[in-house]
């Protein structure tokens, strides 16, 4: 018989991604209704569990959360247990192993398991967590889709909406002015959100960072359509596209960061390099974090409500060290390090790119 689990901790942690409070609220619903556990929300992703944040979570305060975006519990991309910056006396900030002071609140705060709902770093965090007695499970999230070991994370598909809606309305503005346009869109080392928004908005041209491009192959379509009376393209870039043999365009390094890259600026790297090649205006739209505002799909808010669910069932069984996870349409649960230290990211020879390519999509390979 599993040991009975009476109250748990939740936290959010890593970028925020539309579908955490359909998390939250299943989460919580769950547990306190079905196994009469008690729910203990954690603000701020690690940051409270370091700092002892706590407020608990009923089935009336997550009420009404489903539809909306963000967290209500708050999320860091940059609080690690493991590696967090402490002022020392001449002011300057180390980095310091805390997780002393993650144990103390754990226990002050009467815990007996932690959910923790993240991305690849949040769960190499869990992992660690695990290691040193903690008892976790997780649930994956990021509008990226590059979690190892799950086919989606909830957050995807709207980002990947919100995407495909700007192509749409950039597609009808490049018309009249006969431009270039290019959206460049987030996904840091993989390119599901520029792949997915590209074909289901019908891109012209789709820059991946699995598929480094030639800039000649891309000014070549642009020629192409150009002379087949076609007067403007749509390109879709994901932020981490990069031309072969070069690097991916990084606009910010934050040191205190789980990932310190930011990037950003390829868009109008490319911008610049058409319009000088090919003579045709090019205009850039970056469509940063709208791609992870606002309110989720209906597709992030069932996969965050079954993950959710699943979560509190692995917590009520003693599957500790587990992540939820869809393999093909069924919920299921993978260990937490099937999660942690590759990213998944786009394979030359998806599916979706032969499509794509047989319509006549290019690459820019
Ligand atoms: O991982 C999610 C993500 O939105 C990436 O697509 C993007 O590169 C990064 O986070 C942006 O991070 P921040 O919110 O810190 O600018």
């Amino acid at each position: 018989m599993p040991k009975k689990i009476r109250r748990i901790g939740l936290l959010t942690a890593g970028g925020d991604c539309p579908g955490l409070n359909a998390v939250i609220r299943a989460v919580t619903k769950a547990a306190t209704g079905e196994h009469g556990m008690q729910v203990i929300g954690i603000e701020d992703g690690y940051a409270g569990l370091i700092e002892g944040r706590f407020k608990e979570l009923t089935s009336f305060n997550v009420s009404g959360i489903l539809q909306t975006g963000g967290t209500i519990l708050g999320t860091s991309n940059r609080d690690n247990p493991f590696k967090y910056p402490v002022k020392n006396e001449r002011g300057e900030v180390e980095f310091k192993d805390v997780f002393d002071r993650v144990r103390a609140n754990f226990d002050k705060a009467h815990l007996e398991a932690l959910v923790a709902v993240g991305g690849d770093g949040t769960m190499a965090m869990t992992a660690e967590m695990i290691k040193r007695g903690i008892p976790c499970v997780g649930v994956p999230k990021t509008i990226d889709n590059d979690l190892a070991a799950t086919d989606v994370t909830f957050g995807f598909d709207t980002a990947l909406t919100v995407a495909c809606e700007g192509l749409d309305r950039l597609h009808t503005t490049a018309s009249s002015h006969h431009r270039v346009m290019i959206m460049e869109t987030m996904g840091r080392y993989a390119g599901w959100i520029a792949l997915y928004a590209g074909v289901a908005g019908g891109g012209d041209i789709i820059l991946l960072p699995e598929l480094p491009f030639r800039l000649d192959k891309v000014c070549d379509k642009v020629m192409e359509r150009h002379s087949k009376g076609k007067r403007f393209s749509l390109v879709v870039a994901a932020e981490g596209a990069k031309p072969e043999g070069g690097e991916m365009v990084v606009r910010k390094v934050i040191k205190e960061s789980t990932d310190q890259l930011r990037l950003g600026g390829i868009g109008q790297q490319l911008a610049d390099q058409i319009e000088e090649r090919c003579g045709i205006e090019c205009r850039v739209t970056v469509l940063g974090h709208l791609q992870r505002g606002g309110s989720p799909t209906a597709f992030d808010r069932i996969l965050g409500t079954r993950f959710g669910v699943k979560a509190v069932e692995l917590v009520a069984a003693n599957q500790f060290g587990r992540m939820a996870a869809l393999k093909g349409v069924h919920v299921e649960s993978v260990t937490i390090a099937e999660a942690v230290g590759h990213l998944r990211r786009v394979e030359p020879d998806n599916e979706v790119i032969a499509a794509a390519r047989m319509l006549g999509t290019s690459f820019g390979v």
